[in-house]
């Protein structure tokens, strides 16, 4: 199935994205992936600008992926925007767009999870059991079935980035993956799709999260005591409005083992929940 507008081509089968790839791949392009699951904002479309900066062709997926959503979570009401998605995209210049239905991803008979063992049971892991099994698992049918040169993820989701570099490192996965800065609001936000659940008064407190993490970092970059900053962190991040903290960790940047050299790259962390949403947010910790 292939649907033509513009530029922008959709296919929703393997097949059909592979004979795409294939034929650039004999024109001698290279091509970027940026996967997501819809309902795309500015963040993804930095990414989708990024992409076409560094490669010759991008494609986009969008896929709902229910492998990694738990029984409690929001997989039915997840926003889902196709026609508005693959406007965004047509306009940004994407060139393909792969959003296989479910049961193209996942058929009757299925059985493979890929699950990395250590890096997803901490953090976010550790509230979202089977969470990071769903996205490595999808993240690997999406890079072999598209087999693209490099593929870019938000560091919004900061976790997940460090997860999929395993993946590929362990796999042998012939892909570069390409870590793109988080986008924000003017207030600090992080874009996420989820910040459409927000009510008028949660979205003004929301900018609490980021603030929040931004000061323990300055405070820990300039030689501060982690563990007061962590906990003044926590203590700004409720003041701000959040009902429960799920964590708030400074994190060595490329292990996500608690920090405790100050000379290592470090991430401060951070999950929290503003009435019935659930955000997540990190920056790095800015030494001079
Ligand atoms: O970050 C996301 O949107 C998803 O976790 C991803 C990487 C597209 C896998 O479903």
């Amino acid at each position: 199935m292939a649907t033509y507008t513009g530029n922008l081509v959709a296919v929703r089968d393997v097949d059909s994205l592979r004979r795409r790839v294939q034929a650039w791949r004999r024109e001698g392009l290279s091509i970027a992936l940026v996967p997501t699951m819809g309902a795309l904002h500015d963040g993804h479309i930095a990414n989708m600008k990024i992409a076409l900066k560094m490669a010759d062709r991008a494609i986009a997926t969008i896929f709902v992926n229910p492998k990694q959503f738990g029984p409690a979570e929001d997989f039915l009401a997840y926003p889902r925007r196709e026609s508005e998605d693959f406007e965004l995209l047509s306009a940004a210049g994407v060139q393909l767009l792969f959003a296989p239905e479910v049961a193209a991803m996942y058929p009757v008979g299925f059985a493979t999870t890929v699950r990395i063992a250590g890096l997803t049971d901490i953090l976010d892991g550790a509230h979202r059991a089977g969470h990071f099994d769903g996205v490595a698992t999808v993240v690997a049918k999406l890079l072999l079935q598209a087999r693209p040169d490099i593929a870019l993820f938000g560091e919004k989701d900061y976790q997940q980035l460090t997860i999929i570099r395993r993946l590929v490192a362990d796999l042998n996965i012939p892909v570069d993956i390409i870590g793109v800065p988080t986008v924000r609001e003017p207030d600090g936000l992080a874009m996420s799709s989820r910040n459409i659940y927000l009510t008028a008064a949660e979205r003004a407190q929301a900018p609490a999260l980021y603030r929040a993490i931004s000061a323990a970092a300055s405070a820990i970059a300039g030689g501060g005591d982690m563990a007061a900053a962590m906990a003044t962190a926590r203590s700004e991040i409720l003041k701000g409005g959040f009902r429960e903290i799920d964590y708030v960790e400074a994190s060595h940047a490329e292990t996500l083992a608690p920090l405790t050299n100050r000379s290592d790259p470090g991430r401060v962390l951070a999950a929290a929940h503003l009435g019935l949403t659930r955000l997540i947010d990190n920056v790095a910790i800015p030494y001079a």
